[in-house]
């Protein structure tokens, strides 16, 4: 997948003169020492980070550590002290006046926390404002306005005043006036942080709904760890300024790291985080014969093989005890059908069940190839929480 934002070793020190603060961090030095000694506040320290097109990319951290900043440099509402930022080929530091602003109307579009309409306008003309200083004519605007009006479901709130829409419906209409301007990529600072915990779960899907048929680039900051999971196609996790760890959702749970990443992750509902294709073992064949190919483990540890046609398809299990006789040429023996299969793509809670009806758990692929098999012991591992230093860390 291209990248479509590309941030190489990015500094942002509030300061006039940041010569001084910005050695002393490419010294080694903390956002504490450069604080000490020179009374400057460090926003970024040496981030670097890759946005592939279409991602849902999630900046997380605590307070203070540099998400907004982070988001703000991107379109150079903040002025990065050090560092490039790359829009494709474009270094957005590198822009003058004009390719800003060309940028910030047709590139990257910006949702923040407290949704920041305009008070004395009707919702529409809200969603139109930024056609508007695209040049849009009139009539345009309207129609483009109302298209994406519809597509956040506020079509029959067009004519209304904000202050006449709860907190979620102003944030529709945020979104809407973002998604208007066509950007194809969308920076959401906190962006639900403000809405009630129901509402701002109908958010949540409404996003991964939209985005399905959007495919925007999406930078969207969080302090919700749960919120990163969830929307999260990769997480960036920031701490004093410092990218600290970045991965896939999955790949930061089981590796955090680093007890600041750790502590995050504690509550994280592992079950429906991880699915069986993501905690399955692969299958190797051990015997292949015309009409049938017998997959099992490697080392051999499970006490049944799986039987399949020559499509992967699953035709029965097998216990372990007969492979060898089968191996040396016998005949192939009635197969057992005490095994279940689940698709790769069903969350661990789900498959919890089938263990209940079979001791041998197939996984398949979306043609219903068999791919792995399921240990009830992984799988319990896997929910369970991170163990360090053999220690349950609770
Ligand atoms: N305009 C500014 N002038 C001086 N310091 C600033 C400015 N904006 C941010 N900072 C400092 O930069 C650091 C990072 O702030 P930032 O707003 O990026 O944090 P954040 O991760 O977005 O926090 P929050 O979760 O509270 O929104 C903080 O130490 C903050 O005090
Ligand atoms: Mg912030």
């Amino acid at each position: 997948m291209t990248d479509r934002l590309k941030i190489e070793h990015l500094y942002k020190v509030f300061a006039d003169r940041p010569d001084s603060a910005l050695n002393m961090l490419k010294r080694g030095a903390t956002k504490a020492d450069v604080l000490r000694d020179t009374g400057q506040v460090v926003g970024l320290d040496d981030v670097s980070l890759s946005v592939p097109a279409g991602a849902m990319y999630m900046i997380m951290g605590l307070s203070g550590s540099g998400k907004s900043t982070l988001a703000r440099c991107v379109n150079r509402l903040n002025e990065p002290s050090a560092g490039r930022i790359l829009l494709d080929e474009t270094d957005i530091c590198t822009l003058d006046e004009a390719g800003l602003r060309d940028v910030r109307r047709n590139r990257i579009s910006m949702v923040f926390q407290h949704f920041a309409l305009l008070p004395n306008r009707r919702v529409i003309e809200n969603v139109e404002f930024g056609l508007k200083l695209r040049g849009m004519s009139s009539a345009n605007r309207r129609k483009r306005a109302e298209q994406v009006l519809e597509v956040v479901g506020l079509t029959r709130w067009a004519q209304k005043m904000p202050h006449e829409l709860s907190g979620g419906m102003r944030q529709r209409v945020g979104l809407a006036r973002a998604l208007a301007t066509d950007a194809d990529v969308l920076i959401m600072d906190e962006a639900f942080s403000a809405l009630d915990p129901l509402i701002r779960a109908e958010m949540q899907d409404e996003l991964l709904r939209l985005q399905r048929t959007l495919n925007k680039t999406i930078l969207f900051i969080t302090h919700d760890f749960q919120e990163a999971l969830k929307l999260g196609t990769r997480i960036a996790i920031m701490s004093e300024g410092k990218l600290v760890r970045e991965g896939t959702p999955q790949s930061i749970v089981l590796q955090p790291g680093s007890d600041y990443v750790a502590a995050f992750t504690r509550d994280v509902d592992r079950a429906r985080l991880f699915n069986a294709g993501s905690s399955m073992t692969s299958l190797v064949p051990l015997i292949r014969r015309n009409e049938f190919v017998v997959l099992g483990c490697e080392d051999d540890t499970a006490g049944s093989a799986f039987v399949v046609d020559d499509e992967q398809r699953v035709l029965g299990v097998l216990p372990a005890t007969k492979v060898g006789a089968l191996r040396d040429g016998g005949p192939l023996p009635a197969l057992s059908s005490a095994f279940a299969c689940v698709p790769a793509q069903t969350r661990l809670i789900d498959v919890a069940a089938q263990f209940t009806r079979a001791e041998t758990v197939g996984v398949t692929d979306e043609m219903g190839r068999l791919v792995g098999r399921l240990e009830a012991g992984q799988v319990l591992a896997r929910i369970g929480s991170h163990v360090v230093n053999g220690a349950s860390h609770v």
